[in-house]
């Protein structure tokens, strides 16, 4: 089976014997040697000296804590999204309580910075702006840099920036201390190629300092109880043990093919994947300027409906690519991230020759 959803994505052999280890006990020292080991290595790609910590919880939980720990009731936020999970950080914002307002963009775009600098210059104040580095739905990519900094230009206090980087961290770069990224969030499943169950989150200085003053309910994600367990490389409830052994044996990898050659694979795979796809005459759903080079969302044409096409591509070739998440758009996502190569997309482009042809 060739897997290109954009998550879960396929695990190294090497990660696979290891979730299959008999457990340990998570108040142990084998097991604080391997949450030790794990932290410092996420540090490296989060680009922080800040606190990252991990949560047993699927990417949406960690998006959850993101918002819990730095807000509270009635306070203003702008969510700036392009696409469906850019929509499902505003609804959880919501759902606690804040008084959310929308800056969306039409999907296949990215976020424009200097509109968002207008919107937090002339209706804020915010208490914090939502981002999405990586928009899975549409297979796009915000200029997350110039993002923050436009932010921060825009307000003084700049507003708190709390970024989902779920499906970008660990195949494309982001720099949480450098570019001013107070919470950002990502998951095991996506770039990092191990199982789903983890949340890994960071959390800045100007993140802590809300975190005092925020009100909205926490108790399983409260990010204050995770951090004082993460000083003795524990957590504060049972964790996803075999989801963290995975974790460790591909940052082992990561670590040793090197964040610039990772990101710089990534680069090179989304290329070739988005080359295959306008030689074989389909289209591409978002804006050149802002490829993703972890996910493609491919356009088809009038003759072809999405779902027969991924139907023939699981039944006939086993390759497994994921359905259109942009209401009305018939298109199909292939992920290209965490452990990947140019023959798996070969694969997904030789099926789509044959099923297309003519
Ligand atoms: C950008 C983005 N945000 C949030 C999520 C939700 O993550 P999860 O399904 O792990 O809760 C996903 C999952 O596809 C994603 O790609």
């Amino acid at each position: 089976m060739n897997l290109r959803v954009p998550g879960p994505t396929p695990l190294p052999p090497e990660v696979i014997a290891a979730v299959g280890r008999q457990m340990i006990d998570h108040r142990g020292p084998e097991f604080e040697a391997m949450f030790g080991e794990i932290t410092a290595g996420l540090k490296r790609f989060f680009e922080t000296d800040g606190d990252v910590l991990i949560l047993t919880t699927s990417g949406t939980g960690g998006m959850e804590a993101a918002v819990v720990n730095t807000l509270s009731p009635g306070d203003r936020v702008l969510a700036v999204t392009i696409g469906a999970f850019g929509d499902r950080f505003a609804e959880i914002a919501e759902a606690y309580g804040a008084e959310v307002t929308r800056l969306s963009f039409p999907m296949g775009q990215a976020a424009d910075p200097a509109r968002v600098a207008r919107e937090v210059a002339e209706s804020g104040p915010y208490a914090a702006v939502l981002l999405t580095h990586n928009e899975t739905s549409t297979g796009v990519t915000n200029d997350l840099e110039s993002l923050c900094r436009a932010i921060q230009a825009a307000a003084n206090p700049a507003p708190l920036i709390l970024v989902d980087a779920i499906s970008s961290l660990g195949g494309i770069r982001l720099c949480a201390d450098a570019w001013g990224c107070d919470v950002v969030v990502t998951s095991s499943q996506k770039a990092w190629a191990a199982p789903p169950g983890l949340a890994m989150v960071s959390f800045g200085e100007r993140a802590w300092a809300a975190y005092a003053r925020a009100k909205m309910p926490r108790f399983y994600l409260d990010l204050g109880q995770a951090k004082k367990y993460a000083q003795r490389n524990q957590t504060p409830a049972t964790p996803n043990v075999a989801a963290l052994y995975g974790l460790q044996v591909s940052l082992r990898q990561m670590v040793d093919e090197g964040t610039a050659a990772i990101y710089a694979r990534h680069a090179r795979i989304g290329a070739h994947c988005r080359r295959g796809i306008v030689e074989l005459g389909l289209g591409l759903f978002a804006d050149p300027a802002h490829y993703s080079n972890t996910v493609t969302a491919v356009t088809l044409r009038d003759d072809l409906r999405a779902s027969d096409l991924l139907r023939a591509l699981r039944s006939r070739y086993g390759v497994v690519c994921a359905s259109s998440k942009a209401p009305g758009a018939e298109m199909i996502r292939i992920g290209h991230m965490g452990h990947v190569s140019e023959a798996d997309l070969d694969e997904v482009l030789a099926a789509l020759r044959e099923l297309t042809a003519g």
